[in-house]
């Protein structure tokens, strides 16, 4: 059964997990939610409440987050994820980890751009580290649209590594094929993934190769589903619905346990605006599902 009280439960119940040489809590905190009340990058979107959000960052790092994603292109009309977190947690503590992510940026009124050069790759990086407050970012993943190479896009991060604006690579969105690619040019660390319950087989493939590679796995939208930017919604799944009753939790918090229980590389990184989501989202760490949890969920399908 799960703890019955979760303000209790710490991040450290999750284990831990090193991207290169950085030790992080498997239960991380994603960002994205934290700029608005609704949708990610809805156009006038409401903002969000900034006092809230600093003291949902605040209080992860009281719950033993130790491991924060974020992205320069993570804001609302008034709200910008890397001011959030430079407010709420600078100057920040020793075992924090954030890892942004650059690729295709987004215009100051809100639409994507396509996919950035070599030269604006630099500028992204550049602004996250403006934004942030730091000399360095800990871990940048590149993220992708589309199947093209990425050699030259994972170059130019390489040189910015070299340089010492980035302690660590990582990539999101990506395929096996990209991951070749670019271990062929420099050290990869984690995959960013979409990836949850009803996962494909060829997802599951590539969970399995990262593992096999000791990159981490980091899904997105583990809770999210198929709802993806407009966040968890519509019917949960019966399966779900029976496994959270069993252990006397959500059935967000069941989706979050079943993907750290995919393997000692997966790690979490769920996103909410809401301290009580937070503190159980935390606590879901702890959580450890039977075998018959786990049959239970293997019959949800990724549509579902
Ligand atoms: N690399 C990429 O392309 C990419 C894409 C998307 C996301 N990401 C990263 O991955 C992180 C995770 O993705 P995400 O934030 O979209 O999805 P998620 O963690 O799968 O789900 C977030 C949604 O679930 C709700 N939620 C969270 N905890 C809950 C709980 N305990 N009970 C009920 N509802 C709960 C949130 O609403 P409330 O705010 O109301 O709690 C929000 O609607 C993001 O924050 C971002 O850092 C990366």
């Amino acid at each position: 059964m799960a703890p019955t009280t979760s303000q209790a439960v710490t991040a450290a119940a999750s284990g831990t997990w090193r991207l290169g040489d950085l030790e992080v809590n498997r239960l991380g905190f994603g960002a994205m939610r934290l700029t608005q009340d609704g949708p990610a990058f809805a156009p006038g979107a409401a903002p969000s409440d900034r006092g809230r959000a600093i003291g949902v960052l605040r209080r992860a790092v009281e719950l033993g987050v130790n491991h924060i994603d974020t992205a320069a292109f993570y804001f609302s009309p008034l709200r910008s994820a890397n001011e959030l977190i430079n407010a709420a947690l600078a100057p920040y503590p020793d075992d924090l980890v954030i890892t942004t992510k650059v690729g295709p940026g987004r215009a100051l009124s809100g639409e994507f751009l396509p996919h950035a050069t070599p030269e604006q790759l630099r500028g992204q990086v550049e602004e996250n580290l403006r934004q942030l407050g730091r000399d360095h970012l800990d871990v940048v993943n590149l993220r992708i649209v589309g199947t093209d190479s990425i050699a030259e896009r994972f170059g130019a991060l390489a040189e910015l590594r070299r340089e010492g604006l980035i302690r660590h690579l990582g990539l999101s969105n990506v395929r096996p094929g990209h991951l070749a690619e670019a271990q062929a040019i420099a050290p990869v660390v984690c995959v960013q993934n979409l990836y949850g319950l009803g996962a494909t087989p060829e997802q599951e493939a590539f969970l399995r190769t990262c593992g096999e590679q000791g990159v981490a796995y980091v899904p997105f939208y583990s809770i999210a589903g198929t709802g993806r930017e407009a966040g968890a919604s519509g019917a949960e799944h019966p399966q779900v619905l029976a496994v959270a009753r069993a252990h006397g939790v959500g059935a967000a918090e069941i989706r979050l346990a079943w993907t750290l229980h995919r393997g000692p590389h997966v790690l979490a990184i769920p996103g909410t605006g809401n301290p009580d989501h937070l503190a159980a989202n935390v606590a879901a760490g702890a959580l450890r599902l039977s075998a018959e949890d786990l049959a239970a969920l293997d019959s949800v399908s990724g549509t579902d």
